[in-house]
């Protein structure tokens, strides 16, 4: 790949790989099974972006193993109705279309785990997009560093991934001792997720004292990998590799009701909304069908409050009862995101349920934002 005899896509996409070995000391690379890809939102990679994927498409790059992607800026259909002016959507569509020349799967989500791209225990990919790959790392117990765009395209690209960092055994063992405790919420493992972060930064944490579902394991990830960069985690009794270790003599913190207090106070910073905004990471059925029953019946009567849904194409598909009760209060969005949409020039104040997009929110929108569980955003407007 790299004498270029399978083209000059390939043997670029594979002299960063060999590059990124290099800088973080890997001795070979391994092969993967996946890829999931960052780096689709016009908003975030801009004409730099586009013309880079243009001249990899045009090199006639093709990814070798099953590949998704990450949200875009706008829903493809529906982009209208969040503000989008055409250009920006003009730009958005041939992003799409790029990454589809080069075999990538479009549909778009951060939770591509809830769909068609599953790894298994064990597998070695490479993941980019922050809290999928932690889910992955951990939930799963699949094997990933956390990619950025390019290296993840260049991954897919050449099948391979330099052999460093997480996908190593002596690097996934924890680090720090987490005694937890959460009220069992969703909400709650998001403010878990964003304290841990907060409280640690990076390495690899070992809970205690909860027993996470698929739900909060999502929200947990991506509030670990914002408010600090942790890539994996184990769950005593639950994460496939919990049980493989000895924390006898590592350090113990503890986070209880008053750290996840000021997890809450430093995500809420305002006290009016312009936007609510949920499904970061992308809603899944489950929340779906939770948030749908607590509106059944229910009215929106502050009409000057926008609210999005944001899940991806698969699963609003699959709710279509719920998609109806959903739109009464705003649209259900699919394979976007509050975060990577270029809402900022249309809202200033904006609330959420996720600690990730209320980190995000302020930093990479210039929001002032709410981050409150779903029934206590939903008692500003109905
Ligand atoms: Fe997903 Fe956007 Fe949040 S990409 S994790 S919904 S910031």
């Amino acid at each position: 790949m790299l004498g270029g005899e399978s083209g000059d896509g390939v043997r670029k996409a594979m002299e960063l790989v060999v590059a990124l070995g290099k800088v973080y000391g890997a001795k070979d690379l391994v092969k993967i099974t996946s890829a999931h890809l960052s780096g689709a939102s016009y908003k975030t990679i801009g004409d730099g972006g586009l013309k880079y994927l243009g001249d990899l498409a045009a090199g006639g790059s093709k990814v070798i193993v099953p590949s998704t992607l990450n949200p875009v800026g706008m829903d493809r259909e529906r982009w209208k109705e969040m503000h989008i002016t055409p250009d920006f959507a003009d730009k958005q569509l041939k992003i799409i279309e790029l990454y589809g020349r080069m075999g990538v799967r479009t549909t778009c989500s951060c939770t591509p785990y809830l769909g068609g791209n599953v790894p298994k225990f064990g597998d070695h990919v490479a993941w980019a997009e922050s809290s999928a790959l932690s889910f992955v790392n951990s939930f799963i117990g699949a094997r990933t560093n956390r990619e950025g765009g390019p290296g993840a395209l260049a991954a897919a690209i050449t099948g391979r991934t330099a052999n460093y960092g997480l996908h190593l055994d002596e690097n996934r063992k924890p680090t720090v001792v987490i005694d937890a405790e959460t009220d069992g919420s969703v909400f709650s493992h998001s403010m878990l997720g964003q304290a841990v972060g907060m409280a640690i930064g990076g390495g690899v944490p070992y809970f205690r004292g909860i027993n996470p579902g698929a739900d909060d394991a999502k929200t947990m990830s991506a509030a670990m990998a914002a408010s600090g960069s942790v890539a994996l985690y184990h769950v005593e009794g639950v994460t496939p590799e919990a049980g493989g270790f000895d924390v006898k003599g590592l350090e113990v913190i503890h986070i209880g009701k008053k750290e996840l207090e000021s997890a809450y106070e430093k995500l809420n910073t305002v006290e009016d909304v312009q936007l609510i905004a949920l499904g970061c990471p992308h809603l899944s059925v489950k929340e779906m069908k939770d948030i749908a029953a607590f509106l059944k019946g229910k009215k929106k009567r502050n009409k000057d409050v926008e609210i999005w849904f944001c899940t991806s194409s698969e699963v609003r598909d699959k709710c279509r009862d719920e998609v109806k009760i959903l739109e009464e209060f705003g649209p259900v969005l699919a394979d976007t995101c509050m975060v990577v949409a270029p809402i900022e020039g249309v809202f200033q104040r904006t609330g959420t349920n996720s600690a990730k997009a209320g980190n995000y929110l302020p930093t990479l929108c210039s929001q002032k934002a709410i981050c409150r569980d779903v029934s206590k955003l939903m008692e500003m407007v109905i």
